[in-house]
C-alpha cells in the first residue's frame, strides 16, 4: 500500500515532542511538508524528516496533492479553521484538543467527516496509553463486571507557580469577571473521554464547580502577574445512562507529576485503578481486585501494547502518541475498523464540558443531552 502523505499545521513543542516522532516510527506514512505562522519553527521540524518541505501557507500545504492527512497542532482558538479546511479539501484529519469549544461544531465537523468518507482523530494521548489500553480489554472480558462507580482525575503542578506564563485561550486576560473554561478543557477532555469510553454510555447529568485559585498570573508578553480568572481546577459529579455514578477533577496547581492521570472503576465483579504518573522513571501502573480478593495488586501491561521498539519506561508522550498516530494510520487504511476518539467521540466530551460550565454558571445540575 502506498505511504500516506502528512503535513503538520503547527511546529511548536508538542508537534516536536509527540506529532512528528509518531509519524516517523509508522513505516506506512511520511511526512512530507509543514506549516506554521513561524517559518523558523517549520524549518526546524522539517529538517527533523527526510525529504519534507516548508510550506509558506496553509494554501499552499492544501494544494500539494502529496498530502492525505492534515495534522493540527497549533492552538485552542486555530484548530477548528485548519480541520475544517483539511476536511473541506479531502484530506483526513488528526487534531488538537479542543476541535472546537462548542460541541454542535464539532459533532458537525465529525459528521461532515463522515459524510465524505474522510477519517478523523482527536489528541485523546492517554486511551492510547498500553495500561489504559488493557484496562479497557480488561473491562471488555468482564473483570468489573457491572459498572458502578467511575473516578478521574488529570491533574499535575504545570501552572502552580503564578511565574509561568499561561495562555489564557479565548479568556479576557484584562479581568473580565467571569471565570473562563480551562482546566477543564485542557486536562479535563481526557479523563473526561476515558470515562466515557471505560464506561461505554452517555452521561444523563453532571453538577460542578469551576474554581480560580491562583488569581494573578504571567501571560505571553507582559512582565508582570495579570488578573487571569480562569478555571484552573473544577470539579463535577455526574451519573451515566447506565445508572453508574461519577466524579471527575481536573487541575493544573495540584502538585504531583506529569501526566497525572488516574481512573478507577469500581464494579459489581472487581475493581480496576489506572495511574498514569510518572514516578521512579515508570510512566504508567495498572491495579486490579476482585470481590473475593480485595487487595488490590499490580497487573500486567502486555508488551503487544507498547509501539514498536518501546517499553514501560519509555516517556509517556511518544509512547501514547505512537499508539494513537498507529492506531490512525490503521483507520485510514482499513474502513472496516471502528473508529477510536474521533470528532464525533471529541463532540462528547466537549458537550459534556459544555455541560458542566454551564451547570458552575447555573449553580445546578444539567441534563445531558443539551440542546443543539
Ligand atoms: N494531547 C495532548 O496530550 C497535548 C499535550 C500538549 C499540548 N497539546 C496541544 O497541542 C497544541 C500545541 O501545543 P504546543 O505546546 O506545541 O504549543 P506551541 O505554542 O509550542 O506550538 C503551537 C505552534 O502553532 C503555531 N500556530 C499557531 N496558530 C497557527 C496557525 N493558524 N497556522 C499555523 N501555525 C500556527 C505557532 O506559531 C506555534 O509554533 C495545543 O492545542 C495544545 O493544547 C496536546
Amino acid at each position: 500500500m502506498a505511504e500516506l502523505g502528512v503535513a503538520i499545521v503547527g511546529a511548536g513543542r508538542w508537534a516536536g515532542r509527540a506529532h512528528l516522532p509518531g509519524w516517523l516510527r509508522d513505516p506506512r506514512a511520511r511526512v512530507v511538508g509543514v506549516y506554521d505562522l513561524d517559518p523558523e519553527r517549520a524549518r526546524a521540524l522539517s529538517a527533523r524528516a527526510p525529504g519534507c518541505r516548508v510550506y509558506s501557507s496553509e494554501a499552499e500545504l492544501l494544494a500539494d496533492s502529496a498530502v492525505q492527512v492534515v495534522d493540527v497542532v497549533t492552538w485552542g482558538p486555530a484548530h477548528f479553521q485548519s480541520a475544517i479546511a483539511g476536511l473541506e479539501s479531502g484530506r483526513h484529519v488528526l487534531c488538537e484538543k479542543p476541535v472546537h469549544r462548542e460541541w454542535t461544531r464539532t459533532r458537525d465537523a465529525g459528521e461532515k467527516a463522515r459524510s465524505l468518507g474522510l477519517r478523523t482523530k482527536v489528541g485523546f494521548t492517554f486511551r492510547f496509553s498500553p495500561a489504559m489500553m488493557r484496562m479497557r480489554e480488561l473491562i471488555d472480558e468482564g473483570y468489573v463486571g457491572r459498572p458502578l462507580v467511575f473516578n478521574g482525575f488529570e491533574q499535575n503542578s504545570q501552572f502552580l507557580d503564578p511565574l509561568t506564563p499561561i495562555r489564557a485561550g479565548e479568556g479576557d486576560p484584562a479581568g473580565g469577571a467571569e471565570i473562563q473554561v480551562s482546566s477543564l478543557e485542557g486536562y479535563g477532555a481526557p479523563i473526561i473521554d476515558l470515562a466515557l469510553w471505560f464506561l461505554g454510555a452517555e452521561l444523563v447529568e453532571v453538577v460542578g464547580q469551576l474554581a480560580n485559585l491562583i488569581p494573578e498570573r504571567l501571560v505571553p508578553g507582559s512582565a508582570v502577574p495579570v488578573r487571569l480568572p480562569i478555571d484552573d481546577a473544577d470539579a463535577f459529579l455526574c451519573r451515566f445512562a447506565n445508572g453508574a455514578i461519577g466524579t471527575i477533577q481536573s487541575s493544573y496547581v495540584t502538585v504531583g507529576n506529569y501526566p497525572g492521570l488516574e481512573a478507577r472503576l469500581y464494579g459489581t465483579e472487581g475493581a480496576l485503578i489506572c495511574r498514569l504518573v510518572e514516578e521512579e522513571g515508570v510512566c504508567e501502573r495498572l491495579y486490579g481486585a476482585r470481590r473475593d480478593q480485595v487487595e488490590f495488586r499490580p497487573l500486567e501491561i502486555p508488551e503487544r501494547l507498547y509501539p514498536p521498539g518501546g517499553g514501560p519506561t519509555e516517556p509517556w508522550d511518544s509512547a501514547f502518541y505512537a499508539n494513537l498516530i498507529a492506531a490512525f494510520t490503521s483507520e485510514i487504511q482499513d474502513p472496516g475498523l471502528p473508529a477510536q476518539a474521533d470528532f464525533l467521540a471529541a463532540a462528547r466530551v466537549q458537550e459534556v464540558i459544555n455541560a458542566v460550565e454551564l451547570s458552575h454558571r447555573r449553580h445546578a445540575w444539567v441534563q445531558l443531552p443539551l440542546e443543539g
